[in-house]
């Protein structure tokens, strides 16, 4: 069987190498030229560990090819995923879903044989049905083309796995397309021989699971980062309270991390599409708790903007250190990345920010150019007044008082992923003001070395 990915982004570049790994023969689809070029040369334009080794195996052995020919695809590929970005509409809370649909429309205008289209993409409710009809409009050449959706439940850091091991197959087709589903349980056979759930369903329900997934897993990080507002207020310890309420098998311990939030490609955009989706069709209350849980979120960067004038009196001319700009660890993705609104922010206000990550830095560089970008912590906590712990990679989580000491201006950190050892650096003379924690020293327990 032979597969075509279309949109080699982060998914479809994923999907390609995997389905290359899982024995296809495969070829990769993109209208950017240059991407095309560093893919077929086995070179990866994102971080995702252990993905640039697939993509050196397969493009050497073969397996894997790219072009930028829909005529090409559509001529070689029996199965054609779409995997291309449905990024924020400009303006609004909708998702743009025109490189969907042109993916789509292109390819049924190449397909010259039976085949079937397999939407991958996150896109409104509603989309897969539409375009169910608009590509048998547009195919007038030879064969039957089928259609399926089977969103896709990656996440970055962990592609790969979550690719060749997902933890269930969604796959949304036409009432008793047993064909399609035919096809898509040969795609899927090794996943299916490890047991891996395979849930066959209608177009709508399998578009709204991943939206809904999403939606799940954003309310639980605004829910445990509400509950930090609270503790902050009254004292307490959101890291111990997660703790408990995570051992209830119900509620699970899973995303209940408190920090500066959630961020990335994906959730931010998806609980606004959503929002977007189901006032559109009318029913405007009833995800308006995403509302809140967007808001929550986003209170969250300004808790840290506002800690660190508070402790440091005014922002404008002070010297800090950010660890972390990525939105999480393991990625150099910086989309909607809570460190780096927090460290744009503290720039904005007049500081002077150094920051470093592992991944990260060149990312954030094309997006705001004017933070000093460094490339080891030493780099970043020199001079600071105060450093900000952002992003929870485990080179920071492994930091010591005694790797920082004499470097920094004042021994001052904020954990904004509840990652430090809290008593270890208050033994070591640090003041250490974490989300969800009370913080209220004075002035001078905090011992301003070098006040703003
Ligand atoms: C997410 C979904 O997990 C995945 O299934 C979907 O396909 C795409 O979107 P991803 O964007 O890679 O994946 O990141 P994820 O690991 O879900 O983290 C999202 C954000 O939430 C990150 O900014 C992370 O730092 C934050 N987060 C996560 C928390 O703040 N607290 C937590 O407890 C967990």
């Amino acid at each position: 069987m032979r597969i075509t990915v279309i949109g080699t982004g982060y998914l479809g570049a994923t999907h390609a190498a995997c389905m290359a790994e899982l024995g296809f023969d495969v070829l990769g689809v993109d209208i950017d030229e240059r991407k095309i070029e560093q893919l077929a040369a086995g070179q990866l334009p994102f971080h995702e560990p252990g993905l640039p080794e697939l993509l050196k195996k397969h493009t050497a052995s073969g397996k894997l090819r790219f072009t930028t020919s829909f005529e090409e695809a559509g001529a070689w590929g029996d199965v054609h995923f779409i995997g291309v970005g449905t990024p924020q509409k400009p303006g609004g809370y909708g998702a743009d879903i025109r490189y969907v649909d042109a993916a789509a429309l292109s390819l049924a205008q190449h397909i010259t044989k039976d085949a079937l289209i397999v939407g991958k993409s996150t896109v409104p409710v509603g989309t897969a049905r539409r375009l169910a009809c608009l590509v048998q409009e547009k195919h007038t050449g030879p064969g039957t083309i089928r259609f399926a959706w089977n969103p896709e439940f990656l996440r970055e850091g962990f592609a790969v796995k979550d690719t060749i091991s997902p933890d269930r197959l969604v796959i949304g087709i036409e009432d008793r397309d047993l064909d399609a589903e035919a096809i898509l349980r040969e795609v899927y056979a090794s996943q299916l021989a490890a047991e891996t759930p395979m849930i066959f369903t209608d177009y709508e329900t399998a578009e709204l699971v991943k939206v809904a997934a999403n939606a799940f897993l954003a309310t639980k990080i605004s829910f445990i980062n509400a509950f930090s507002e609270v503790t902050e207020f009254v004292g307490g310890d959101i890291r111990t309270l997660a703790d408990a309420i995570g051992h209830d098998a119900r509620i699970g311990r899973r995303f209940l991390n408190a920090g500066v939030g959630f961020g990335g490609g994906c959730l931010p955009k998806d609980i606004r599409a959503l929002q977007a989706r189901v006032s559109e069709l009318g029913l405007d209350r009833t995800m308006r708790f995403l509302t809140e849980v967007d808001e929550i979120n986003l209170r969250r960067r300004d808790r840290v903007v506002a800690l660190t004038e508070e402790i440091l009196g005014r922002l404008n001319g002070a010297t800090v250190g950010i660890l972390g700009v990525a939105f999480k660890p393991d990625s150099d993705d910086v989309r909607d990345s809570p460190a780096l609104d927090v460290a744009a922010r503290l720039f904005n206000a007049g500081a002077d920010v150094n920051v470093y990550d592992p991944q990260g830095n060149a990312n954030a560089a094309k997006r705001f150019p004017r933070l000093n970008y460094v490339d080891s912590v030493p780099a970043a906590v020199r001079d600071a007044q105060v450093v900000i712990l952002l992003t929870e990679w485990q080179e920071f989580k492994n930091l010591h008082p005694e790797d920082l000491n004499g470097l920094v201006a004042n021994k001052i950190i904020i954990d904004g992923r509840n990652v430090l050892n809290v008593q270890e650096w208050e033994d070591a003379d640090w003041t250490v003001a974490a989300l969800g924690r009370k913080f209220e020293p004075s002035r001078e327990a905090i011992g301003l070395n070098a006040p703003v």
